[in-house]
């Protein structure tokens, strides 16, 4: 009964010269439209992700993004009730930390009264719906930029993980509903996991930057946490090979068997295929950051008028979940959910 769907002779000229499938129908009223749509966006699946700085009542631009913003914690728990006011379930933070405070061994990332643990006690005090997920890794705090603990010209793996392992306790105890390890060395969900479980936070989740590749669309972000200028070098020893998609498949194979509640694709928009695979291999709830360049040059071409805003936005977040993704990391994410209710 299913009838051919490669054009040839016959489909396009059946007996009486029509059509022999007419995929417009569908497609002719917005009702249509609306009842065949395989997917939809909403602002459940957006994380917003957002920068803490140093003071009060202060904001700060980030002049790669425009747009956005660092904000001190005051206006970040501003902004965490926006969040929940736009149905917005979880934001992500991340901190500009004083250079002073940056050293070779990163020792500000396991102060519980850094940026991001003050940020979150500070959220948590105001008893939000609302899902605070931190970063670990080391970048924010070391004196060189760098994920992980430097030692000669190496990062060091197992070092690095007995500090992620430090990082992580201080934000669970902040408050940390979600740790999202982004640093890519081997075995720190295992660890993580462990000293986690050791501590009694059972119900710490754990959001793996799983498939993380070594990219160029992460400059502007790094502007925005003050580590550009810092970066000795490149991160090609431990974040991934751009070329590769298998390996992306190992990845979240070994950070889920450590005990990972979620796991990410990153970058986005040029990794959908990423997205797609582990979406499918897995099933378990996979998430794209949509980055700080892709952010850029989306708002470049706004800035620019050569793209529509607020149509190209969701076009972009809409093929996340095309591709398989649970929701989307993106600094678009308050603008995008502010489109969505209307
Ligand atoms: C830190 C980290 C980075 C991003 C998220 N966490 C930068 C990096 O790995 O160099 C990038 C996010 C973005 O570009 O928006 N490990």
């Amino acid at each position: 009964s299913t009838r051919t769907t490669t054009p040839g002779p016959e489909t396009e000229t059946l007996s009486g010269g029509f059509p022999a499938i007419r995929m417009r129908r569908n497609r002719k009223a917005s009702w249509s439209r609306r009842l065949v749509a395989e997917h939809q966006l909403s602002p459940a699946d957006l994380i917003w992700p957002m920068f803490v700085v140093d003071g009060a009542a202060l904001r700060t631009p980030v002049a790669s993004m425009p747009g956005v913003e660092r904000l001190s914690v005051d206006l970040i728990v501003e902004a965490a009730k926006h969040a929940v006011d736009l149905g917005i379930p979880a934001i992500a933070l991340f901190p500009f930390t004083d250079p002073k405070k940056r050293s070779e061994d990163a020792a500000e990332a396991f102060n519980p009264d850094n940026l991001v643990c003050r940020a979150t006690r500070a959220i948590k005090a105001a008893n939000l719906d609302l899902g605070v997920i931190l970063d670990v890794a080391l970048d924010p705090y070391t004196s060189h930029g760098h994920d992980g603990l430097l030692v000669g010209d190496e990062i060091v793996n197992d070092e690095t993980n007995a500090a992620l392992v430090k990082q992580s306790l201080v934000q669970a105890e902040a408050g940390a509903d979600v740790l999202a390890p982004s640093d890519m060395m081997d075995g720190r969900i295992g660890v993580i996991r462990s000293a986690l479980e050791g501590k009694g936070f059972k119900n710490t989740q754990i959001m793996s930057y799983a498939a993380k590749y070594a990219s160029a669309f992460y400059g502007p972000f790094r502007d925005a946490v003050g580590s550009s200028g810092l970066l000795k070098g490149d991160k090609r020893t431990y974040q991934m090979n751009p070329a590769n998609t298998e390996e992306a498949l190992r990845e979240v194979a070994i950070d889920l068997d450590e005990g990972a509640d979620m796991v990410m694709v990153k970058p986005g928009m040029p990794y959908l295929d990423v997205v797609r695979r582990v979406s499918e291999t897995f099933g378990v709830p996979t998430f794209a950051y949509q980055v700080s360049g892709e952010y850029a040059m989306l708002a470049a071409a706004f800035e620019k008028g050569w793209l529509d805003p607020d149509k190209t936005m969701l076009e972009s977040l809409l093929a996340f979940k095309r591709a398989g993704a649970s929701g989307v990391l993106t600094y678009f994410a308050p603008k995008a959910a502010r489109l969505l209710a209307e």
